[in-house]
């Protein structure tokens, strides 16, 4: 049933309209000011009101911030005088549309009407702008390694019910990507996917962001404010960074989700409240809730499916598609049309021990594609970390060895190590091989040897 907010002083015509509207089916509700309208008006879906007000703020200002704040809702504005000025101010302000007085009551419904069929349109469109934007931008999420295909898999299961999710994994491995993913699978795509960072905003202010508050609270509190869980309802609440957040935080949320109702600060009014959490740490979470810093009632709520994302270097076959992803990601932001890379910078890419994960990834590609003029990334365009390798990560490890059980050949692996040390050395003293001997700590003549044998050149 469509709602509609009627603002009329004169309380006679008001209680009429009301009715009326109620007559034709309409969820209808009337109030005598602007100001009782403000603190409204977000339920509903349709604003009818007049011009002239008897409060401080007349049907024009009511417009204003009615457009400033929730563009979407459309305003019908009446007017007793048949002032043209007025009608077009409200109009270039946003208006739907404006009705003379007097008018008779079906000519106003049918506006009514009108302006609620173009605004569920205009909705519609929206909708589908979003899908698509989600396609085309980055929201497509790269996963062919055997890790990351699991991990598709348990989403697709889980993504459709209404489980709460807990999603680690070290920073930049994506975990807020994933949540976004989750809730694009999920029936509730079409509501809203609000996010929040716990761990970025102080505590009190945490609070009034997650429940809201009424006009007047606290001191600031100008005029009433509805929480994410609120602004969330059939959609999803995605709590990034949870792990930081204090206990006395830990027990609000944890009777929200429990009763699935929440009160504004200084509110009466028990507000129910449908919506699917997602959470999200760094940091390793088992952990705290041992020490005790996170309650272990609200833990159980939110890690009822948990999904691990595995850093990168763990996952190294999904790094040639996330290249390719962030090529065509970049080559649009950039308008450049480079077509892929070259083998060996794709083979530093892979070894590399990528400490910032896919974001790492992400940027070291984008300044690629921005700094490379042909059509292919090569070795110049990265940057000279890649071919820092720590000590301990190079190669295999003893244990990983182990695991290979009779798969193992010394001597290819001994000579692609080498063939990786020299290509390095080149690369990084860009071609002069005596520099690159030096650097190797090698004669040049056994440079020269290695360097064919191994069938570089
Ligand atoms: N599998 C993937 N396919 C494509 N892009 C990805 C993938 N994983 C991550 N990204 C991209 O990498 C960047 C970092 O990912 P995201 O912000 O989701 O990581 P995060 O784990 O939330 O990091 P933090 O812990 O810092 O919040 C984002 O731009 C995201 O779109
Ligand atoms: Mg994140």
């Amino acid at each position: 049933m469509e709602k509609i907010l009627v603002v009329e002083d004169d309380e006679q015509l008001l209680e009429i309209l009301v009715l009326f509207f109620q007559g034709k089916g309409y969820s209808a509700r009337g109030v005598v000011t602007a100001e009782e309208a403000l603190s409204l008006y977000e339920d509903f879906d349709i604003v009818i009101s007049d011009i002239k007000l008897p409060g401080e703020l007349n049907g024009i200002d009511l417009l204003e911030r009615i457009k400033k704040i929730s563009p979407e809702i459309p305003v019908i504005l009446i007017t007793a005088y048949a002032s043209v000025q007025d009608a077009v101010k409200a109009l270039k302000m946003g208006a739907e549309d404006y009705i003379l007085k007097p008018f008779d009551l079906e000519t106003l419904e049918i506006v009514v009407r009108k302006a609620l069929e173009s605004s569920s349109l205009r909705k519609e469109v929206e909708e589908l702008r979003r899908e698509l934007r989600a396609v085309y931008q980055g929201k497509k999420l790269v996963a062919k390694s055997p890790a990351m295909e699991k991990i598709m898999d348990l989403v697709r299961r889980i993504a459709p019910s209404d489980v709460n999710v807990l999603i680690t994994g070290e920073s930049g491995t994506g975990k807020s990507l994933l949540a976004r993913v989750i809730h694009e699978l999920s029936p509730r795509r079409k509501r809203k996917f609000v996010s929040i960072n716990c761990a970025a905003i102080p505590e009190s202010l945490l609070e009034s962001e997650l429940f809201g508050y009424e006009k007047g609270a606290f001191t600031g509190a100008a005029s009433r404010k509805r929480g994410l869980f609120e602004v969330a309802r059939e959609g999803t609440l995605f709590l990034d960074e949870i792990s930081g957040m204090s206990l006395s935080m830990q027990a609000k949320l944890l009777t929200a989700i429990q009763d699935k109702r929440i009160r504004r600060i200084g509110g009466e009014e028990e507000i129910e409240v449908d919506v699917r959490i997602i959470t999200a740490t760094n940091q390793n979470i088992d952990e705290i809730v041992q020490r005790g810093e996170f309650r272990e009632d609200l833990f159980y709520r939110l890690d009822v499916v948990r999904i691990e994302l595995p850093p990168l270097r763990e996952r190294r076959q999904d790094i040639p598609l996330l290249v390719q992803h962030f090529i065509e990601q970049f080559n649009e932001k950039h308008n450049k049309r480079i077509l892929g890379i070259q083998k060996d910078a794709l083979v530093a890419l892979e070894t590399y021990n990528w400490p910032g994960n896919i974001r790492e990834l992400q940027n070291v590609v984008e300044r690629a594609v921005v700094m490379e003029t042909g059509p292919y990334i090569t070795v110049q365009d990265l940057p000279d970390k890649i071919f820092h390798r720590r000590k301990t990560d190079s190669g295999l490890n003893m244990e990983e060895f182990l695991e290979m059980d009779g798969r193992f050949n010394l001597e290819e692996y001994l000579d692609d190590e080498m063939r990786k040390f020299l290509k390095t050395a080149v690369v990084k003293t860009k071609g002069d091989k005596k520099k690159a001997a030096e650097l190797l700590g090698i004669s040049y003549r056994s440079f020269r040897y290695y360097w064919k044998k191994l069938g570089l050149g």
